[in-house]
């Protein structure tokens, strides 16, 4: 089985980008800290990043049945893309969400996230070990499901 790691625009730049808000990790330590989790959980990981909405949204018509769970850092897209969050809740597993910084605790503009209201959790703040913790949490859902 497989999880999806799905990251939305800019996060190709992690470890450049405004580390006050990111740190210095960079996408491939990223996906390193993934496949890692997945790997001791027994799950093979499918890991994309794209700057393009539709891009994503095509991701997740091909994952929705073949991924058992999918996380996503939609980045921007978080606030803005209801295209994005009518994707996501066709998927048939478990979907949660991921930031690295703490979008609560930052520009108001960060605070409504269209993707929280169809994932089953989310983890914000908790910088690249959030992803790690998230693909965790993904599989046990996945795994409960298939249970
Ligand atoms: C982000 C938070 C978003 O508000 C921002 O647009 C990003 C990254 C995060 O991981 O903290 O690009 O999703």
């Amino acid at each position: 089985p497989v999880i999806a790691v799905l990251n939305g625009p800019n996060l190709n730049l992690l470890g450049e980008r405004d580390p006050h808000a990111y740190g210095t990790v960079t996408l491939p330590e990223i996906e390193k800290l993934c496949h890692t989790a997945a790997d001791r959980l027994g799950y093979d990981l499918d890991f994309r990043q794209t700057n393009h909405e539709g891009v994503l949204v095509d991701a997740i018509h091909e994952l929705r049945h073949r991924a058992a769970g999918v996380v996503v850092n939609a980045a921007a897209l978080s606030h803005t893309s209801v295209g994005l969050r009518d994707a996501l809740a066709v998927v048939d597993g478990p979907v949660v969400e991921v930031h690295l910084s703490n979008i609560h605790r930052r520009e108001a503009f960060r605070h409504h996230s269209y993707v929280a209201e169809v994932a089953d959790g989310i983890v914000t703040g908790c910088g690249a070990r959030g992803y790690a913790m998230a693909v965790e949490h993904v599989a046990h859902l996945a795994d409960e499901r298939i249970g």
